[in-house]
């Protein structure tokens, strides 16, 4: 059985992690996963597309727990995602890059956990620090070196979608402090630190939400923006797993409360 320690999970408009790959699919307990697994500078790293090669996937039909279980089972403990978002925050305008901090979560419909019980003690994880404050150091600090410009640290509102959020939505969620709104972060982040895996994610802002300016929203500059922009981030993370990453510097190894 390979091991390969160091994951990137492709949202909408990264299909790919630009490096020569070759596919493998992995079953897991709950479900096939397919995956790329690349080598770059003597380091294994495996990539997955998260609505699928083709985006045929929608967010609230994604198998989540698939994804992460099919990476732990890889013997993945550092994952970086992409994300496309919404921004509700006028500092962050189309086109920015930003680190995600934390989340909301208004999913109604998908598993949310690996812990489901039986005869396993009652578990619940911790959430001071959902996306690994150690991972997100490394890209701030990456992002500098290859002139990258991260607009903030921001905090994520997951729905469930597929549609988007009304006016009256964006109005409350902006009240409770979220900064941008997309449909996938959750439960991802949450199943990665179940498995104590260290998991960021880079939120790609391809509109502004429902309300934030007028008329509906305007979905024409995602493909152009993603294009110019998912090259360059997925040569950060590689540049990130270039270097050995531990998990002496956080908690995600250790997340987990048994009452
Ligand atoms: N809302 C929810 N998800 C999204 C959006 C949005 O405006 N843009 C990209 N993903």
């Amino acid at each position: 059985m390979i091991t390969i320690q160091y994951a990137i999970i492709g949202g909408t408009g990264v299909y790919d992690s630009g490096v020569a790959s070759i596919q493998k699919t992995v079953n897991t307990e709950y479900g096939k996963v397919e995956v790329d697994i690349a080598e770059v500078e003597g380091t294994s790293m495996v990539f997955l597309a998260r609505h699928g090669k083709e985006h045929g996937i929608p967010p609230h039909l994604i198998n989540y727990r698939a994804n992460i279980k099919a990476l732990q089972e890889l013997g993945v403990q550092h994952i970086f995602a992409t994300a496309a978002v919404g921004s509700l925050n006028p500092d962050y305008p189309t086109g920015s890059l930003v680190v995600l901090s934390d989340f909301m979560e208004m999913t109604k419909q998908r598993p949310l956990t690996f812990f489901e019980g039986g005869t396993d003690d009652v578990k619940h994880v911790n959430m001071d620090d959902p996306y690994c404050g150690n991972l997100r150091k490394h890209l701030l600090e990456a992002a500098k070196l290859h002139k990258i410009q991260f607009k903030g640290n921001a905090v994520y509102l997951c729905t469930e979608g597929p549609r988007f959020e009304t006016e009256a939505e964006i109005r409350m969620m902006r009240k409770w402090g979220a900064d941008v709104v997309g449909m996938t972060s959750v439960p991802e982040v949450v199943l990665a630190k179940e498995l104590g895996m260290c998991y960021a994610s880079v939120g790609f802002v391809v509109n502004m939400a429902t309300g934030m300016e007028s008329g509906p929203i305007q979905l024409e500059s995602i493909g152009d923006m993603l294009a110019r922009n998912k090259e360059k981030v997925n040569k950060m993370f590689l540049d990130i797993f270039s270097k050995t990453l531990d998990q002496q510097n956080c908690g995600c190894a250790d997340s987990i409360v048994c009452l």
